[in-house]
């Protein structure tokens, strides 16, 4: 059977090609240019020839947004209530998810143990394995427990042979594992080329749609997210998934990068154990266990989409010869942090321009609301001048958003995050007195300590001008 005809094309110019070439001689951007599949013209008779009317296509009649039947709302539960909040209530049918992580973060878990729940309410499945052979497949499901037994599973890699089982199985939910090793005999690209990764994602996007299957693509994204594969399919799907943490560390936390069917701030938070990933329905109690009152920690009131979260970020604060010094994170943005660090200089805290700054969010998670400035800056601080924070018996909490200027600045659902941290028994939460209004209930007042700016928070959280001193 002869080759179909592909063509490449740059993705920054969209310059054609016959044959692949590193550079692309339309815009000169290196290693742009994808393979594609030549499309045919869809009607090759002369004009002349063509019936009339053909050539121009049949106007239609746009219909009222009111006049629209709301879709099927649907969904299929994964039984697993953190997994079904990130996607905002269950898998859709007919919607293509595609769930990206690291090597060995636990991806393959995550989706033998929901597809086993989907199977075992009585929707038939199917596990597409391109990466692990079918008895891999089984040695992870054995330790998930008898119900993951009974989800199918494929061995397969040739896009083809995929589409073909699943016209003939018909499944509700499916996961490809992993969409870099499905290739299509169509292109002459190695699976998990850009080229390729499109065109499969393609295909079975088109048969999710068409038969109402919910299709759950699994990618590998290296840490800095820049590899070719999966990132470039995040236009087409309706939902992005995001499965992190440490490897080294059992805590995982999935959020939604995107999601058509649901709000993209919600985390689940689940715990790497003997018998698979369990659910960790009280984050705040497992990130605070090994909080102490000691200099360098802090707790941070944080909101996770509509979950208030508590969280230890810690600091360490080492004086060193290095020109520039070395601003290290874990869990925070560093240009947060180096905005954080002027600030402070600026504005009554230490300066640290022969420091070395270490900063980490204790227990692997990542925090990527504003609110957390305010704890970075006082935990900074504190191991700045090695001395723990005023925490009136409980631990020292805070919350809030810094702005260049050095003013607190006003975040959402304070009421949310002081009843969290009552719960913890924590006395004192420093946070932006913009916060304190009506709206607070008298009961939560209590704890609040408003600060109206970086400056105030330091002499609150330090006690006297404490913060002003030098590291
Ligand atoms: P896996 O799901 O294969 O990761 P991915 O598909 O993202 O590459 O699993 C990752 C790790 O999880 C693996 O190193 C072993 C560990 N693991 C457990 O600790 N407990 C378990 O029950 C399972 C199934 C895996
Ligand atoms: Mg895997």
């Amino acid at each position: 059977m002869a080759r179909a005809q592909t063509s490449f094309a740059c993705t920054s110019c969209g310059q054609a090609s016959l044959r692949w070439m590193g550079r692309c001689p339309g815009c000169g951007e290196w290693n742009t240019l994808v393979e594609e599949k030549a499309s045919a013209p869809k009607d090759a008779r002369p004009a002349a020839r063509r019936p009339r009317g053909a050539g121009q296509a049949e106007p239609r009649k746009p219909v009222a947004l009111a006049e629209v039947a709301p879709a099927e709302t649907e969904r299929l539960r994964t039984g697993s209530d953190e997994f079904d909040r990130v996607l905002g209530g269950g898998l859709v049918p007919g919607s293509v998810v595609l769930l990206g992580g690291s090597p060995g973060i636990g991806k393959s878990t995550l989706m033998s143990a929901a597809l086993a729940r989907i199977q075992g309410a009585g929707r038939p499945t199917l596990y597409v394995s391109g990466e692990e052979s079918a008895a891999q497949v089984r040695l992870r499901a054995e330790r998930l427990g008898e119900a993951a037994l009974a989800v199918p599973v494929l061995a397969e890699t040739s896009l083809d042979v995929v589409l073909a089982s699943l016209e003939q199985e018909r499944p509700s939910a499916c996961v490809i594992d992993s969409v870099q090793t499905l290739w299509s005999s169509d292109l002459t690209g190695a699976p998990g080329s850009v080229g390729q990764v499109q065109e499969v994602a393609a295909a079975l996007e088109r048969f999710a749609r068409e038969a109402g299957c919910a299709m759950i693509l699994v990618g590998h994204v290296t840490k800095e997210g820049t590899l070719a594969g999966p990132r470039v399919l995040e236009h087409a799907v309706d939902c992005v998934l995001q499965f992190e943490g440490e490897r080294e560390r059992s805590f995982r936390t999935l959020r939604a990068l995107k999601n058509r069917f649901g709000s993209t701030n919600e985390i689940g938070v689940f715990e790497m154990r003997a018998g698979g990933l369990s659910e960790v329905a009280d984050p705040s109690d497992r990130f605070l266990r090994d909080a102490d009152l000691v200099p360098g920690s802090c707790v941070l009131c944080a909101m996770e989409g509509t979950r208030p979260l508590l969280v230890e970020v810690q600091a360490l604060v080492a004086s060193t010869e290095v020109v520039p010094p070395r601003r290290v994170t874990g869990g925070i943005d560093r240009n947060r942090l180096s905005m954080i660090l002027a600030v402070l200089a600026r504005h009554g805290g230490p300066s640290l321009g022969s420091a070395d700054v270490f900063v980490n969010v204790a227990g692997g998670v990542r925090i990527e609301e504003p609110g957390a400035d305010l704890a970075v800056a006082l935990a900074v601080a504190s191991a700045a001048r090695e001395d723990a924070l005023v925490g009136g018996g409980g631990p020292a909490a805070c919350f809030g958003e810094i702005g260049l200027t050095g003013e607190l600045r006003y975040v959402a659902h304070a009421d949310r995050r002081l009843q969290e941290a009552a719960r913890f028994g924590v006395e004192r939460v420093v946070m932006p007195a913009r916060c304190v209004d009506d709206s607070l209930p008298v009961t939560r007042t209590g704890a609040a300590v408003p600060a109206r700016t970086l400056a105030e928070a330091l002499d609150a959280a330090l006690g006297g001008s404490a913060g002003r001193r030098a590291a």
